[in-house]
C-alpha cells in the first residue's frame, strides 16, 4: 500500500568488531529518525544538533537516496518533504551515513508500497557504501556478517547472545572514513590475511555460539587497527588493555574514531573499564564521551500509525537521547 508520508526509524551500527574488516556489523541502540511525504515543493526539515553541517536542499543524501529508489520503480516524485532527526553522532565511525542511507531507502520504499524486499535494499545500500557491514547492519538489526563482491553482497544475520553490552568511548574530534581508508596498505603478508581469516573466523563462530570466553582471545586485527593507531592517540593501549579492565574485546569502531568494548553485562568491572577508556584518552588530550548501548535487534522499522498531525519531532520526544 503506498502512502502519503512514512516514518522510519533506523539503527546506529558498528564494523569490523576488530578483524571483521568490511565483514562484520552490529546495530547499535541508537537512533536515526526521517520522515518523508510528497510534496508540492521540496522541504528539508533537520532536528536536533546531530543534523549540524547536513545539507537542506536536493543534494541531501536522503533525498537523493530516495531519487534512486523511485527511478529504479519506474515512478516520478520528484518534490519531497523530508524530516530528520538522529542522535547517532557524525563521523565517529558509528554508522551515521549507512544509516541515512539506508533509512532514505526504507522510507522511499514504503511510500510507494513497497515494491523492493530488504534483500534488494541490501544491494542498493551496499553499491551506495561500498561496505556491507554497517548498512547491513542497520538494515538487519543484530550482528551481520556480510561480504561484497562488487557486484552482489551477501549475509547472514547472527542474533547477539543476551549477555552481550557494548560501550563506546567518542572522541570528540571526527575522522572521515576516507581518511582512515588512505592511511591503509595496499598490499599485506599473506601471515598477516591468514591471521585475520583466523581471528574473524573464531570470533563469529564464537558469536554464533554465544561462546563469549573465547571473545578476548579471538577480537584482534593485523589488517587496519595498527595502521590507523596513529590517527587515534590512545588507541594502541586501549585495544592492549582493554580486557585487563573487564572487556571481552576492544576494537576501533568502523573507521573510527570511537573505540568500542563488548562487556558481558553481568561484569562487575564496568565503571572501571568505563574510568579506563576515559583517562587512557584524557592523558592524550582527547576529549570523550562514553555511551553503554544495547544490540539493537530489529533493524530499520517502518513505524504505522503516527500522529500525521503532529512533527516528527514532537513525536518521537519521548524516544530520543537529547
Ligand atoms: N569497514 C569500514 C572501514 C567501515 O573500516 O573502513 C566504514 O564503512
Amino acid at each position: 500500500m503506498a502512502h502519503n508520508k512514512v516514518r522510519v526509524k533506523v539503527p546506529a551500527s558498528t564494523a569490523n568488531l576488530g578483524p571483521g574488516f568490511d565483514t562484520l556489523g552490529m546495530a547499535l541502540d541508537v537512533y536515526a529518525w526521517i520522515e518523508m511525504g510528497i510534496a508540492e515543493e521540496t522541504r528539508i526539515e533537520l532536528f536536533g544538533e546531530q543534523m549540524k553541517g547536513i545539507r537542506a536542499d536536493k543534494s541531501n543524501l536522503v533525498y537523493e537516496v530516495a531519487q534512486m529508489v523511485f527511478a529504479k520503480a519506474g515512478v516520478s516524485h520528484p518534490e519531497l518533504y523530508i524530516g530528520m532527526y538522529s542522535d547517532i553522532p557524525l563521523t565517529r565511525g558509528m554508522g551515521s551515513s549507512a544509516s541515512a542511507i539506508v533509512g532514505g531507502l526504507a522510507a522511499a520504499n514504503a511510500l510507494i508500497g513497497s515494491p523492493f524486499s530488504r534483500d534488494e535494499l541490501f544491494q542498493m545500500a551496499t553499491a551506495l557504501e561500498k561496505h556491507p557491514d554497517n548498512v547491513g547492519a542497520s538494515l538487519f538489526g543484530g550482528l551481520v556478517v556480510a561480504f561484497w563482491d562488487g557486484e552482489r553482497a551477501e549475509h547472514i544475520r547472527i542474533e547477539p547472545s543476551e549477555r552481550l553490552e557494548v560501550l563506546v568511548a567518542i572522541p570528540e574530534f571526527q575522522l572521515s572514513t576516507e581518511k582512515a581508508r588512505g592511511v591503509l596498505p595496499r598490499q599485506l603478508s599473506m601471515k598477516d590475511a591468514v591471521f585475520n581469516v583466523g581471528h574473524s573466523s573464531v570470533l563469529v563462530a564464537a558469536l554464533c555460539t554465544g561462546n563469549l570466553e573465547m571473545i578476548p582471545r579471538a577480537m584482534k586485527d593485523a589488517l587496519h587497527q595498527p595502521y590507523r593507531a596513529a590517527l587515534i592517540p590512545g588507541m594502541d593501549t586501549i585495544l592492549r588493555e582493554a580486557t585487563q579492565h573487564g572487556a571481552l574485546g576492544a576494537a576501533l569502531s568502523g573507521a573510527g574514531p570511537t573505540l568500542l568494548a563488548l562487556v558481558d553485562r553481568e561484569s562487575p568491572e564496568k565503571a572501571g573499564l568505563e574510568r579506563f577508556l576515559l583517562e587512557t584518552l584524557g592523558k592524550e588530550n582527547i576529549g570523550a564521551r562514553t555511551m553503554w548501548l544495547q544490540p539493537d535487534r530489529g533493524g530499520v522499522q517502518v513505524l504505522t500509525g503516527f500522529d500525521e498531525s503532529s512533527t516528527l519531532f514532537e513525536n518521537i520526544k519521548g524516544e530520543v537521547r537529547a
